[in-house]
């Protein structure tokens, strides 16, 4: 089965999608992720994604549509993908049709997260993560058990990521807004888009995803 979770940042795509990761073994196809490691690597490309992804800009739909290309032929993604932060553009919805017909990979459902964007700042600029597994935190809505201490490693450093400030956040706000809302008519046209209140508790949005995906 899969599925796309859409919805603008800090919608909380990324901690429903390593719950069904956890919970159905399903492979989380996370572009910003992907994004991060090539950066991480330090070479020049990921330099110049680096720059554009601390000023809230997209990374050319080329280029991202290669990358999820090459990444659907991974044999983990036969268990079901879940697109976390893909497709962004008309131009990247097109190519993914494209691409899961010529691979034979059914969409279940496009999960649209709704959220109130005033308080999207502050779910993004209060996250964390372990800088050791990744595990995701929050300062006020998902602390670990121990305080500075990471629930899933143990481990007692952790990290931020560049783009999460006030300022750039208004700005990829600005850039969903703009390029990535208006595929949501896309998905309505083929029947697939379902809609989950993003403000409820992290446990009751998964119950709500659960339950679209059992239907
Ligand atoms: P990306 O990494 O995809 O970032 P994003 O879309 O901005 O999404 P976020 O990861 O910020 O938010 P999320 O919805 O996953 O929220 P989370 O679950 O963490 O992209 C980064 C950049 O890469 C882009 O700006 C662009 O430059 C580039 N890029 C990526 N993909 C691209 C593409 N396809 N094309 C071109 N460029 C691309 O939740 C946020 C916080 O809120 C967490 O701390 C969490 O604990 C908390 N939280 C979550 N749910 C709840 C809840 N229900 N109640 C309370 N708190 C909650």
């Amino acid at each position: 089965m899969n599925i796309i979770l859409l919805g603008p940042p800090g919608a909380g795509k990324g901690t429903q999608a390593k719950i069904l990761v956890a919970e159905r073994g399903m492979v989380q196809l996370s572009t910003g992720d992907m994004l991060r490691e090539v950066r991480a690597s330090g070479s020049e490309l990921g330099q110049r994604f680096g720059e554009m992804m601390d000023r809230g800009d997209l990374i050319p739909d080329g280029m991202m549509i290669e990358m999820i290309d090459a990444r659907l032929d991974e044999p983990d993604c036969k268990n079901g993908a879940i697109f976390d932060g893909f497709p962004r553009t008309n131009a990247q919805a097109i190519a993914l049709d494209e691409m899961l017909q010529r691979k034979s990979l059914p969409l279940k459902a496009v999960i649209e997260l709704t959220v109130d964007e005033e308080s999207l700042v502050g779910r993004i600029t209060g996250r964390y993560s372990c800088a050791k597994c990744g595990a995701g935190y929050h300062e006020e809505f998902q602390r670990p058990a121990v305080p500075g201490v990471c629930d899933t490693c143990g481990h007692q450093d952790f990290k931020r990521r560049p783009d999460d400030n006030e300022a750039t956040v208004r700005d990829r706000l600005e850039v969903y807004r703009r390029d990535t809302a208006p595929i949501i008519p896309h998905y309505e046209a083929q029947g697939l888009v379902q809609r989950v209140d993003g403000m409820a508790e992290i446990t009751e949005v998964e119950g709500a995803v659960a339950a679209i995906l059992d239907a």
